[in-house]
């Protein structure tokens, strides 16, 4: 493939590849020295239109971790400021011969527009309402090591699933992954379009949750409700925050995930979110830099066609 861009173009082989991939960064990762050249002499530039912690860090680490040379744009300090448009940003970035360019913006298909104007590998670090990629490979790779397994199993989706890209993408990937979704919250929180991805919905998360293997929460994402209606904070957390009552109707040994920034007391209990016999919150974050580095050197390598070893 040339860019990273969504969930959707990925066949189930090379969402393998790639975390087959990304398990061995995690090895590498867990090493005192964790360097390695396979971007050595290549260009990252990571340009965050958007606020990120998790996703920005991931990539900075991952980028550094493989040896290439990164530069992260500060978007604020920019001349978007002075009102030049995402695409003359991206082409006089793209004439100073960058490899890799990761993208985060506010707006659907902004990511994808960009990549068609540019000579480099681009990566999807978020896009509106539309998808995640990485978020959703990070997101495979915690369920596949917690559970030996990517298929057939039952995951719930729960909450704002109407404004999230992390929904959407990782609908696709657990989709194509043979597994079966359920996904729990407020109707006023569902996409309209949602039969078409196949899967069961509730608006109860008692009879939701039943029995299932994976419980993910997702944040409420006020910035993306455009003056619709937003719930009031203790009336949802009431009826769709996780806590250990509501997870008790899981699978005993359900896995708790949440992609972060979480809101503690808004979609989750806070005690349950630092329980580390029940939550994979932390180990979502350490497999996001593995993602992300095996996403990167796959871009690199089907561009040079010279595959080196990422361990030695
Ligand atoms: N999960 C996620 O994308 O977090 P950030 O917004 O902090 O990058």
């Amino acid at each position: 493939a040339k860019h990273l861009l969504g969930i959707e173009h990925l066949g189930p082989d090379e969402i393998t590849t790639l975390l087959d991939l990304a398990d061995q960064y995690v090895t590498l990762n867990r090493q005192p020295n964790k360097h390695s050249d396979v971007l050595a002499g290549l260009t990252q530039i990571n340009m965050f239109f958007e606020n990120s912690t998790r996703t920005q860090a991931s990539f900075e680490l991952a980028g550094k971790r493989l040896g290439a040379d990164v530069m992260n744009m500060a978007m604020q300090a920019s001349s978007v400021k002075k009102g030049e448009t995402l695409i003359d940003t991206a082409m006089t970035l793209n004439a100073m011969h960058p490899d890799l360019l990761v993208v985060r913006h506010p707006h659907s298909g902004a990511v994808n527009l960009l990549a068609e104007k540019v000579n480099c590998a681009v990566l999807n670090a978020g896009d509106g309402k539309h998808e995640h990629p990485t978020q959703a490979l990070l997101d495979a790779l915690t369920i596949r090591r917690a559970k030996g397994r990517l298929h057939r199993l039952n995951i719930a989706i729960c909450g704002d699933i109407a404004h999230s890209r992390v929904a959407r993408s990782n609908l696709l990937l657990l989709g194509k992954m043979e597994n079966r979704i359920r996904l729990i919250g407020p109707s006023t929180l569902m996409p309209s379009q949602i039969g078409e991805f196949g899967v069961e919905v509730y608006d109860d998360m008692r009879q939701g949750l039943q029995g299932v293997d994976v419980v993910m929460m997702l944040r409420l994402q006020k910035e993306r409700m455009d003056g619709g209606f937003i719930p009031s904070e203790r009336e949802y957390y009431h009826r769709y925050g996780l806590d250990a009552a509501k997870l008790s109707y899981a699978a005993a040994d359900a896995i708790v995930m949440h992609p972060g920034p979480m809101n503690r007391g808004v979609e989750i209990d806070g005690t349950l979110a630092d329980d580390i016999n029940r939550s994979v919150i932390q180990e979502q974050v350490e497999m996001g830099v593995a993602v992300r580095m095996a996403a990167m050197d796959l871009l690199a390598r089907s561009r040079t066609a010279t595959p080196r070893e990422v361990l030695t």
